[in-house]
């Protein structure tokens, strides 16, 4: 039946079954047991670190025969897996069933022989595809499309979205226009494994896992690829029993602090990175930082790359977000709106500064889902108390515990939607009382601030700090005015009537796409005086006419 559906009514299908799924989703059975069924962090990174251990990055040409690209390495194994994507040309991932198949073509991969310049022979898994002239036939790559690495402009996103029947679909379609790709995802991996290359030069058995958005659920194509340098898995930590009364250790080198180890390997896995790495540019070492990083630019994938080591929390961080994510998927939809409508209005940046930072609006998104009622998610220490044996971890002397197996979490039934969730997000920090309070997603509830900083997020695991001490009180104000601006706009901007529609443009923005429009509150929010609204319509004409000049 699905076949003969056509893909347009396929398509109309599911979207209906995805809102059926978002407004009965207190109840709803089939995701309890899609939930029950899902992988922790933990094991979705040993997957995808394994798959890229087995994968090579090849630069080739766009008009390579694909055909004879396969044939040509699958004489080295099977290939699982395999995309071409863009970036400073044209490159393919290829994953193979065996390790043995990688070692296999590098037999045959030669050093380039070049006249000019000097090269430093350091082999990796990123390899060049060199054409012998025979097969430079255009299109040749056309089988097998290439994915793109990059979102839709923001102009093109918010006409899409005008052409939506409801918000809520709104809010799924945004998700799912700016959520990582399959590809992306893996490539992301693929780059951890190909740096972890470079440091086991060093520590053999060290890992290389990516953290933060990349392996969050709130990632959007395009963000940082935020990695963690482990050397925890090092073999020798565990006392050996005595064997005739004797044991021996290894001599190592001894120094102050822990972080000033951190220091001094990420000071020479950086200089690695920076002088052997290939594709890896502009390698700086902030080493002095709260958390000491290597920063880069990966050129053939595009990234830009944060490696940092003895990140533990960090990591514990992420997996909490990753669980919330899982927990319901109003999570994640949300997350992911409130991240691109504050990216939008220039509330967060790509550029770090006294704004508000992701993560930080993401913890803000998850204490507004825990005050909800009944609340949508629950409280960090809900999910300590849920936590077994095996799930204790304590971090330099933090509590970092929580429940891993998820099927132990029970949700109460809250049946808000996505819309009146986005609303109720407005109004609520529209209002909130940031000068006295603290936002604590341990206890879910508002706390008395321990300090004076404008913006107080405690850190769930490190719970003396505070997340956004960043953050100055210009910045504060600006946020708590757009909230309160894009909660008047999306009461104002419902979806028009056919009828009421503007003349001449059926995707007048309404709804979501009226709050990715930039923010008129620059100079109407002066202290003291009262604020006035500009019109909306204003906005979207200026919008609408700018859409019309693209399309002709
Ligand atoms: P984008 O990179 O902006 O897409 O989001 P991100 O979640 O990856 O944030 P970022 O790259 O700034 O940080 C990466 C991860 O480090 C976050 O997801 C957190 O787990 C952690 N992190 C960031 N800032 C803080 C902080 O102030 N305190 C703590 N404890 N962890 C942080
Ligand atoms: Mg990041």
């Amino acid at each position: 039946r699905l076949h003969m559906m056509g893909r347009g009514n396929l398509v109309k299908c599911l979207q209906k079954v995805d809102t059926f799924l978002i407004r009965n989703i207190g109840t709803n059975v089939a995701l309890q047991e899609e939930r029950d069924g899902c992988k922790s962090l933990y094991a979705v990174q040993a997957e995808r670190l394994d798959q890229a251990e087995r994968s090579v990055l090849i630069s080739c040409n766009s008009r390579t025969n694909e055909k004879k690209f396969l044939k040509f390495l699958s004489t080295h194994g099977n290939i699982k897996k395999y995309f071409f994507y863009e970036s400073y040309g044209t490159h393919a991932v290829v994953e193979f069933a065996n390790r043995e198949s990688v070692a296999s073509l590098f037999e045959i991969t030669t050093i380039p022989s070049i006249s000019h310049e000097s090269l430093v022979p350091f082999k990796s898994r990123l390899l060049t595809l060199r054409n012998l002239g025979l097969d430079n036939l255009p299109n040749q790559l056309s089988g097998q499309q290439s994915h793109s690495q990059t979102t839709i402009p923001i102009n093109q996103l918010i006409q899409n979205l005008s052409g939506e029947e409801s918000m809520d679909q709104q809010i799924i379609s945004l998700t799912k226009a700016f959520q990582l790709t399959e590809e992306n995802s893996r490539l992301r991996f693929l780059v951890c494994s190909l740096l972890k290359d470079i440091a086991a030069a060093f520590f053999p058995e060290c890992t290389i896992k990516p953290f933060g958005s990349s392996v969050n659920g709130f990632g959007k194509l395009g963000c940082d690829l935020d990695m963690f340098l482990d050397l925890d898995g090092i073999s020798g930590r565990d006392t050996k029993l005595l064997k005739l009364g004797m044991s021996l250790e290894y001599q190592m080198k001894m120094a102050n602090s822990e972080r000033a180890v951190t220091q001094s390997i990420l000071t020479v896995i950086g200089e690695c990175v920076d002088q052997f790495g290939p594709g890896c540019v502009g390698v700086q070492k902030i080493l002095n930082a709260r958390c000491p990083l290597v920063r880069f630019a990966h050129q053939p994938s595009g990234f830009q790359c944060d490696l940092t080591a003895n990140n533990r929390v960090a990591m514990k961080s992420t997996e909490l977000l990753y669980l919330y994510g899982e927990l319901d998927p109003r999570v994640r939809y949300l997350v992911f709106t409130v991240r691109c409508w504050a990216r939008a209005q220039g509330i967060t940046s790509s550029i770090p500064g006294a704004w508000i930072s992701n993560f930080s609006l993401t913890v803000m998104v998850l204490f507004f889902l825990q005050k909800r009622s009944p609340p949508i998610i629950p409280t960090v220490d809900q999910l300590r108390d849920l936590a077994g044996p095996a799930d204790k971890s304590v971090i330099e002397g933090n509590d970092c515990t929580f429940v891993s197996d998820f099927s132990k979490i029970q949700l109460q039934s809250n049946t808000e939607t996505l819309e009146q969730l986005l609303c109720e997000f407005f109004e609520f920090y529209s209002t909130f009382a940031f000068k006295r309070m603290s936002i604590n997603i341990r206890k879910g509830k508002e706390q008395n601030k321990p300090e004076v900083s404008p913006l107080h997020i405690q850190n769930p695991f490190e719970t003396t700090l505070n997340i956004s001490k960043n953050v100055n009180a210009t910045q504060l104000d600006r946020f708590v005015a757009v909230c309160q601006e894009s909660s008047w706009l999306v009461q104002q901007n419902k979806k028009p009537t056919p009828s009421a529609g503007i003349k001449g443009n059926a995707f007048a923005p309404w709804g979501l796409s009226s709050l990715l429009l930039p923010s008129q509150v620059e100079g109407i929010k002066r202290k003291g005086k009262k604020r006035k609204w500009e019109p909306a319509s204003d906005r979207i004409k200026n919008l609408l006419e700018s859409l019309k000049n693209k399309n002709q």
